[in-house]
């Protein structure tokens, strides 16, 4: 591949020149992607539409966060308060898991406040043989409740038709689920809410590199949704040793981005964690979008 990236100014992530940027197909956004896990293109976009229709014009399909506002059909404002934010894989808790995250900032923080990233590829490299061997041999298992607003919010994103959240049906959602037997949903007419258990394994490989991350979301956070129970598919505790372990190397392994305005970043959802620094500077606008390749 011809060489479009640099990684001179952060470590972990390439950096592409605005006028390379304009030169870049599908194939070679992947290509990237797939090499480097998270690329953050300099100065190219200049709104949250065209930051949507950028990330329409490279996905085969779109997901979403039911829990934020969707700005041009694929973007939604990060708002998630002013706390630092774990490492996660965007929702690689759920079997809504995008391949793709995209972040463009509109306006970049002048002080902290940066969102972060962490190559899982290189947090697997580091981990301990008993960690390692641990996290390959125990499947993760996240359960949660998520309110009847936030799954028919969602089913309304994944049917084709358009349909108002209040037509759609509990079988509506477990027709989408359908397919995923790692997926187990319990639906409580009373409250209107569902009860999931998604079970999955720590270590992915992604579609991208081809190659194993430890990339998932035990550290992550639950901004707008109720904490999930993270145990092992057997229903036993992660131990405390092994969180701590991937604690201590995760954020020897994270860096933040280093925003400027009107920059893009593009991150392998499979293979690097992304977190966020406490807020700490009022100017700040990124918007997020997920996508499948
Ligand atoms: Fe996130």
């Amino acid at each position: 591949m011809e060489n479009h990236a640099s990684q001179i100014e952060t470590p972990n992530i390439a950096v592409v020149a605005p006028h390379q940027f304009a030169k870049l197909g599908t194939a070679e956004l992947f290509e990237l992607v797939g090499e480097y896990g998270a690329v953050l293109f300099r100065n190219c976009i200049h709104s949250p539409e065209a930051f949507s229709e950028l990330v329409k014009q490279h996905s085969s399909r779109l997901s979403l966060d039911p829990a934020r506002q969707m700005v041009g059909g694929a973007a939604q404002l990060v708002d998630a308060g002013t706390q630092a934010v774990g490492l996660h894989c965007e929702n690689g808790n759920s079997p809504f898991w995008p391949d793709l995250t995209w972040f463009y900032c509109h306006e970049a923080p002048r002080k902290g406040s940066q969102t972060t990233i962490c190559d899982g590829e290189v947090v697997l490299a580091r981990l301990s043989e008993p960690c390692r061997s641990f996290f390959e041999e125990n499947a993760i298992r996240y359960s949660r409740t998520v309110s009847g607003e936030k799954w028919r919010r969602l089913v309304c994103h994944y049917k084709s038709e358009s349909v108002d959240p209040r037509d759609v049906q509990i079988d509506d959602l477990l027709k989408i689920i359908d397919a995923d037997e790692n997926t187990r949903i319990a639906y409580d007419p009373a409250e209107d809410s569902i009860h999931y258990a998604f079970t999955v394994s720590a270590i992915q490989i992604s579609s991208f590199s081809n190659r194993p991350a430890f990339a998932n979301s035990i550290l992550g956070p639950s901004f707008n949704y109720e904490r999930p129970v993270i145990d092992t598919a057997h229903g036993h505790p992660i131990p405390a040793k092994f969180i701590s372990e991937i604690e201590t190397i995760s954020t020897r392994s994270t860096h933040p981005i280093g925003w400027r305005d009107h920059d893009l970043v593009m991150i392998d959802n499979k293979r690097v964690m992304h977190g966020r620094e406490p807020i700490t500077d009022g100017r700040r606008i990124i918007f997020n979008a997920l996508s499948y390749r």
